[in-house]
């Protein structure tokens, strides 16, 4: 018989379905069983009684084990008690009998957990994180293409660095030299914008950070996002324009997994327009007063992140940092050399720096200028001085950690939930 999806079920009701799954969970009496099963499109529980199944399926509900994939035969009815169908099995027989689950019902530590990633996946919270970042993806795509922006896919092998040299993954290439993994798609996306205006990317990004905090990744996925003819302003709004949709969307398509999570949705309600501007200047001030011993022309830390979004339940721009601690490619201030055109969106409960945004240098002089001040081979950017050359216009982009913007819809502590398999500085298995 054809195989029927646990999430059809309420078309089938009293009707005889085939379905095919897992088994996480069983108890039996000796006269009636219970199988909690799992097919990947939801869960149901299959209820088996000794004297209405033949001796076939009763002996495989004997033998039964946690995760054994199985084939069932049943009639789709209403639970008694609550608003959920169930099966009344016929036939039941095990696809593969599963061998001792090493993830039992008890509590694991995180580090025997990521050791078995490949199996951890299979858990209700891990499924339904993975069901949110769908819809994280979905809806900045949803959001980007409503907007006109075409998708331009971005090397990841490239010739020179993106963000500092120093987080570079580095290899050997061919006659060729050097080439490296990229951090970030944005100069291929400037390039891209004299063609189609407003452009993004979407994609694995690379950084060897020695970082071994819960928001750092190896590898990481980001989406840049860059628009001809956009200033700092103009980009800043459409951050905030994407965010709101990307919270919106995981309300409106996510119930569930928000309630498999546990996740408080009042914090996401939150999440509407008119994000608060602070600059650089009045971030620092506050955060000294707050305690923090952060100096001018100092970086913001995980701990200043975190005690500036102490009292507050809405993301933040910090905008108009100092020139000197950021990228090469940034516009100056024209009113002030020494600060650069940029923001950094920060996310509350704990989420940190989720996205980082500035206007372009589109002076060609000035690029050369900056290349060399950040000592950057110059001959692996001449592509990019081109773009000044060229029909040089204002412009402006940004791009945002995927990881991060997942694990705060789901509200989970650390990134390396958020994305299938994880790669830190300590772990590359599975
Ligand atoms: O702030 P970043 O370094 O900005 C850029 O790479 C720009 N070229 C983007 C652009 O303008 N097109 O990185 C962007 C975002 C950060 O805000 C953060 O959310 C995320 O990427 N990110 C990381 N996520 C997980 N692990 C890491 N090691 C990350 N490093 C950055
Ligand atoms: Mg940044």
């Amino acid at each position: 018989m054809e195989q029927t999806h646990i999430k059809d079920f309420s078309e089938k009701l009293d009707q005889e379905v085939t379905i095919k799954g897992w088994v996480y969970n069983f108890r039996s009496s000796g006269k009636i069983a219970f199988l909690q099963i799992r097919d990947g499109s939801g869960f149901t529980q299959a209820v088996v009684a000794k004297d209405s199944v033949e001796k076939a399926a009763w002996t495989a509900v004997e033998e039964m084990s946690q995760e054994s994939s199985v084939e069932v035969v049943g009639t789709v009815s209403k639970h008694p008690k609550k608003e959920e169908y169930e099966l009344q099995v016929k036939q039941l027989s095990f696809i593969q009998k599963a061998e001792e689950y090493p993830i039992g019902n008890k509590e694991h530590g995180p580090d025997f957990l990521m050791e078995n990633r490949h199996l951890w996946l299979r858990a209700p919270k891990q499924a339904a994180i993975q069901k949110i970042r769908t819809t994280v993806i979905m809806a900045t795509y949803e959001f980007l293409l409503g907007q006109g922006f075409t998708k331009i896919d971005s090397p990841i092998l490239t010739p020179a660095a993106c963000e500092g040299t120093t987080e570079l993954f580095e290899m050997d290439y061919f006659d060729l030299g050097k080439a490296y993994l990229s951090q970030s798609g944005q100069l291929y996306l400037e390039a891209a914008i004299a063609s189609l205006g407003k452009v993004f990317d979407f994609g694995p990004t690379f950084r060897a950070e020695k970082s071994k905090t819960r928001r750092h990744l190896t590898e990481f996925w980001m989406m840049d996002a860059e628009m001809a003819f956009y200033d700092h302003e103009m980009s800043m709004q459409l951050q905030e324009d994407l965010i709101c949709n990307i919270a919106k969307s995981v309300l409106e398509k996510n119930k569930p997994e928000l309630e498999i999570l546990e996740r408080d949705t009042s914090a996401l309600e939150k999440i509407t327009a008119g994000f608060e501007r602070l600059t650089y200047e009045q971030a620092l001030k506050e955060l000294q007063e707050k305690g923090s011993d952060i100096k001018q022309g100092e970086d913001l830390g995980n701990d200043d992140e975190d005690l500036i979004m102490q009292d507050r339940d809405k993301p933040i721009f910090i905008e108009k940092w100092p020139a000197d601690i950021k990228a090469f490619y940034m516009k100056r201030d024209k009113d002030n050399e020494d600060i650069a055109l940029c923001s950094d969106v920060i996310a509350p409960e704990g989420h940190g720096e989720i996205i980082g945004g500035s206007q372009r240098e589109d002076d060609y002089e000035t690029l050369v200028k900056r290349i060399k001040e950040h000592k950057l081979p110059q001959e692996s950017f001449e592509w990019y001085l081109d773009l000044r050359k060229y029909g040089s216009v204002p412009h402006s982009g940004f791009g945002y950690g995927l990881e991060r913007i997942v694990g705060w819809m789901c509200g989970t502590k650390h990134v390396r939930e958020t994305i299938p398999f994880p790669r830190t500085i300590n772990r590359i298995y599975p």
